[in-house]
C-alpha cells in the first residue's frame, strides 16, 4: 500500500544528498506545520531546504514549537513571514487557516508529536495549526517525532492508524537515539529523506501517475575470483536522475541497480544487483510501461570464475572473457504480443561515430526510443554531473539536446516515455 510504504524504518548515517535539483519543488506551496519536539530544529533545516529549492515556505508553529524554536528563525530560512498562534485570534485569523488549507499543494508536519496526532485524528482544532489542518483540502504529511515508549502506545498506534486510513502520508519515525538518552523508533526522520517524501507526494497527479516505470542504473561487476571484478566508469547518476524523475512525475518506480555510491531516491523499490545476468534474471521477473536501460551493463565476463583469490606467486593470470548476455537483446526476444514493457528506450555510449552507432542499437534492440551519448566528450557521459544527449526515435524523429544536467535530461526523458504511454 503506498502510503505505509511511505514509512521508513532506521536510517542511515551515511545519507547524503544526492538530487540537488529538485525542480518539482519550484513554486510550490507548502505549510510547514512545527509542533513541540527537540526535533524542530530539523524543521528549520528543511524550511531552508524548500525555499532554496524555490517554494512558497509558510510556516505554523504551535505554542510548544515556539518554546523550541523561535518563528524568526524560519522567517530568516524562508523570507517569509510565520504564523504563532497569535494570528489565530487577529483579524486574518479566518482567512489564514481556511485559505492556507485550501490553497497549498501540501501540509507537512514536521515534528509532529504524539498530542498533534493525536489531535488530528481525532479531529480537535484549538491551535492555528490543528485549525489548518481541519480545514485542508490539500494532502497531509507528517513526520512523527516522540519517545519510543509514546510512539509504541497502543494510543498513539490507534491515532496513526486512523490518520493513514483516511490517506494522510507518514514518513518514519526512524530507529536510533532519542533526547531520553534511550534508544527506540521516535526520532524525526532527517529532512533530506523528508524531501524525498514531500516530492512523492507532490508528484502524485503527475504525468506518470498510475504508471510503473523501471530504470536501471550503474555499471555491473563481472566477477574475476571473490575479491576482483571486471567493472566499468558509470557512476549510476543519469539512472538515479530517471528514477528521481520517474517519481516526481507520480509513477510507481523500480530502481535496479548494479553497486554505486548514491542513495537511491525515496519512494523507488530498490533491486539490487551486480552482474549482468543478475540484472536481466531481475527484469526478467518484472513487467512495467516502460523500461529505461540506463545501466552500463557488461559486454565481456570471465569466462570461468576462480574460487579462490587468485595469488601473485602464482604468476599472472590470462583471463579468458566470453560474451554477457545482451539484455535488451534478450528482452526483445521475449516479445510480440506478450511483450512486458510497453515502451523501451535504451541508452548509447560511443566515443566514435555517435548517432549512426546509435540508430543501428534502436533497431537491433527494438528501441522505441535512444539516448546517444558521446562520451569522449569531457562535459558529458561518465561520472560527470551533465550529459550532452541526442535522442532518436524509432519512427526516425531526432531530438538534439544541448548540454544539460542529468536531472534535467531524465525530465526530458520522462517526458517523452509520459507522451509514448498516452
Ligand atoms: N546493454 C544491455 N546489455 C548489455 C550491454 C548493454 O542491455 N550486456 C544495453 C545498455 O544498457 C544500453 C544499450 O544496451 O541501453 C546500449 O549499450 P552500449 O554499451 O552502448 O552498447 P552495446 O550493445 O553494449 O554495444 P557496444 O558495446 O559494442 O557499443
Amino acid at each position: 500500500m503506498p502510503v505505509m510504504a511511505m514509512r521508513q524504518g532506521a536510517i542511515s548515517k551515511s545519507w547524503k544528498y544526492n538530487h540537488p535539483d529538485m525542480s518539482i519543488l519550484s513554486g510550490k506551496h507548502i505549510l510547514l506545520g512545527v509542533t513541540g519536539s527537540i526535533a524542530a530544529y530539523k524543521a528549520a533545516d528543511l524550511a531552508s531546504r524548500l525555499a532554496q529549492a524555490g517554494a512558497k515556505v509558510d510556516v505554523l508553529l504551535t505554542g510548544a514549537a515556539e518554546k523550541f524554536i523561535s518563528p524568526l528563525t524560519f522567517q530568516s530560512v524562508t523570507g517569509r513571514r510565520a504564523f504563532t498562534d497569535n494570528d489565530l485570534w487577529g483579524n486574518e485569523a479566518h482567512v489564514l487557516h481556511v485559505s492556507f488549507g485550501k490553497t497549498a499543494d501540501l501540509l507537512v508536519i514536521a515534528p509532529c508529536t504524539a498530542d498533534t496526532m493525536a489531535k488530528l485524528a481525532h479531529g480537535i482544532a484549538d491551535n492555528l495549526l490543528t485549525v489548518t489542518a481541519l480545514a485542508a483540502t490539500c494532502p497531509i504529511l507528517i513526520a512523527p517525532a516522540m519517545d519510543g515508549g509514546m510512539f509504541d502506545h497502543p494510543a498513539t498506534q490507534e491515532n496513526l492508524n486512523t490518520l493513514l486510513s483516511r490517506g494522510v502520508l507518514v514518513a518514519g519515525p526512524a530507529s536510533g537515539h532519542l533526547a531520553s538518552g534511550l534508544s527506540g523508533q521516535g526520532r524525526m526522520i532527517e529532512p533530506v529523506e523528508l524531501l524525498g517524501h514531500i516530492r512523492v507526494a507532490l508528484g502524485k497527479k503527475g504525468k506518470l501517475a498510475g504508471r510503473k516505470i523501471i530504470v536501471t542504473a550503474g555499471g555491473t561487476q563481472e566477477t574475476i575470483d571473490p575479491v576482483r571484478v571486471i567493472t566499468n566508469h558509470s557512476s549510476g547518476r543519469q539512472g538515479y536522475a530517471l528514477a528521481q524523475a520517474a517519481l516526481d512525475e507520480g509513477a510507481e518506480v523500480c530502481l535496479i541497480t548494479a553497486p554505486t555510491a548514491l542513495t537511491p531516491p525515496v519512494g523507488a523499490r530498490v533491486v539490487h544487483v551486480k552482474s549482468v545476468q543478475e540484472m536481466l534474471d531481475a527484469l526478467l521477473n518484472e513487467s512495467a510501461d516502460a523500461l529505461v536501460m540506463a545501466a552500463a551493463a557488461a559486454d565481456f565476463r570471465p569466462k570461468n570464475v576462480a574460487k579462490d583469490k587468485m595469488k601473485k606467486r602464482d604468476g599472472i593470470p590470462q583471463i579468458e572473457l566470453e560474451a554477457a548476455p545482451d539484455v535488451l537483446g534478450t528482452l526483445s526476444t521475449v516479445g510480440g504480443e506478450g511483450r512486458r514493457f510497453r515502451v523501451v528506450v535504451g541508452f548509447a555510449a560511443e566515443s566514435q561515430s555517435l548517432l549512426e552507432n546509435a540508430a543501428e542499437k534502436l533497431k537491433s534492440k527494438k528501441l522505441d526510443f535512444i539516448a546517444a551519448n558521446d562520451i569522449s566528450a569531457k562535459d558529458a557521459g561518465f561520472g560527470v554531473e551533465t550529459n550532452r544527449i541526442t535522442l532518436l526515435f524509432a519512427d526516425g524523429a531526432k531530438e538534439i539536446l544541448p548540454l544539460m544536467s542529468k536531472t534535467d535530461a531524465a525530465e526530458k526523458i520522462m517526458e517523452h516515455i509520459a507522451r509514448l504511454l498516452e
